[in-house]
């Protein structure tokens, strides 16, 4: 089945036997059992039962399966928030004495997660550019378990060579994880080019109506079981409301894709053209310094659209400007978002970091939204008059 079809079908096994069209939402604690000879085989591991809604709920295990399918994958996890994925992840694939080699173009909490908390519990990080990235014959250390990056990235889109890297990480025998938010399942498929664990905020696109919280892995049955192990000593699950809700969103996943793809591109189109604009960050522009690896490796350039307005000051004045896109924080949802990363993803960074980052003062972030794209360029139109 394509992408489209595998959003929205079959009805996912774990709830099938309801003859229910949609996933139904399965809001108990607990599962009624018969005898206690069903106990046992639940215990066993031998029945597919289930027994309580931390370890696992049909409406729960219903939306992994479809996560897992439309990743490629034998199975998928969800969790309370990105967060909840990642650092479950971490906890489970990593001990004392292990080295995480992380990309340092990374969403902040994951670099707040690595240093603040998994420091603490004797795992190391090391922070490498994604030049480094690029050359991964030489990233690894004899500590190195885990190789964790980001494509594209926050806010400038820059994009990494998923194939080679995941190749070389295998041949190491090190796992490799990717957060694939802001590509999607349906713009990037990272299993498929050797990666071992894709991760995303099902804050954003997967669920796309920006109405809850959540986070997902997805990968092979042997990491996944490791993964369900501690997610059931952390309990950091998804609640069966929430899941429905993501469920409901993933049907139209495609669907929006195509959409925001279009529109992104026609946003950064035109602000390149527009000399009141500076640089334009959008791996779909053939000026982004990724362009062909995007073009190698997605099959749409996304949603996600930076511009470097020259200062603070222009950038400010710009976003006080905006009437009909949203001033706010997160992405991936129907409605379009601009954010200034100084004050948000990026804030309180030093200079040196924040040149690491490549984030400059005068960028604005856009999440480009479902609305009509004259509508979302009339806007950028007259703000970019004030700016
Ligand atoms: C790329 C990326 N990864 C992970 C996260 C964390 O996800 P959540 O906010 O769902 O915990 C975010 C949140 O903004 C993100 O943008």
């Amino acid at each position: 089945m394509k992408p489209s079809t595998k959003a929205i079908r079959p009805v996912p096994e774990a709830t099938r036997d309801t003859r229910s069209l949609t996933i139904p939402i399965y809001e108990t604690t607990t599962f009624v059992f018969d005898s206690a000879d069903e106990v046992r085989a639940y215990a066993e591991g031998t029945s597919d039962k289930f027994l309580y809604s931390r370890y696992g709920n049909p409406t729960v295990a219903a939306v992994e399966q479809k996560i897992a399918a439309l990743e490629g994958t034998d199975e998928a996890l969800l969790f309370s928030s990105g967060q909840a994925a990642t650092t479950t992840a971490l906890v489970a694939l990593l001990e004392a004495g292990d080295e995480v080699v992380c990309s340092s173009a990374i969403y902040g909490g994951t670099l707040h997660l690595l240093e603040g908390v998994l420091a603490k519990f004797g795992v190391r990080s090391r922070f490498v550019t994604l030049e480094e990235l690029s050359t991964p014959a030489s990233l690894f250390s004899d500590a190195t378990r885990l190789v964790w990056f980001e494509s594209p990235n926050n806010p400038t889109l820059r994009c990494v060579e998923i194939g080679p890297l995941a190749v070389a990480c295998r041949a190491r025998g090190v796992l490799s994880a990717i957060d694939n938010t802001f590509a999607t399942p349906i713009n990037q498929q990272p299993i498929l080019l050797g990666v071992d664990l894709v991760m995303h905020s099902a804050t954003k696109y997967l669920n796309g109506h920006a109405d809850i919280t959540a986070g997902a892995l997805a990968g092979s049955s042997a990491l996944i079981e490791r993964i369900l192990a501690t997610r059931k000593k952390l309990g950091t699950v998804l609640d069966p409301a929430a899941a429905y809700a993501l469920g409901r969103g993933l049907k139209t996943l495609a669907v929006r894709m195509e959409r925001h793809n279009a529109n992104a591109l026609a946003v950064a189109g035109w602000l390149a053209q527009d000399a009141r604009a500076g640089t334009v960050y959008y791996p779909g522009l053939d000026t982004h310094p990724d362009h062909a690896i995007a073009r190698r490796q997605m099959n749409g350039f996304g949603g996600m659209v930076c511009v470097d307005l020259g200062s603070y000051e222009r950038a400010a004045r710009f976003f006080d400007s905006l009437e009909v896109i949203s001033r706010a924080a997160s992405l991936g949802g129907v409605e379009s978002l601009c954010s200034l990363p100084v004050l948000t993803s990026h804030w309180a960074l030093s200079d040196e970091e924040l040149a690491a980052a490549g984030v400059t003062p005068g960028m604005a972030r856009l999440s480009v939204g479902l609305e009509d794209v004259d509508d979302l360029i009339a806007d950028l139109d007259q703000a970019l008059g004030k700016g």
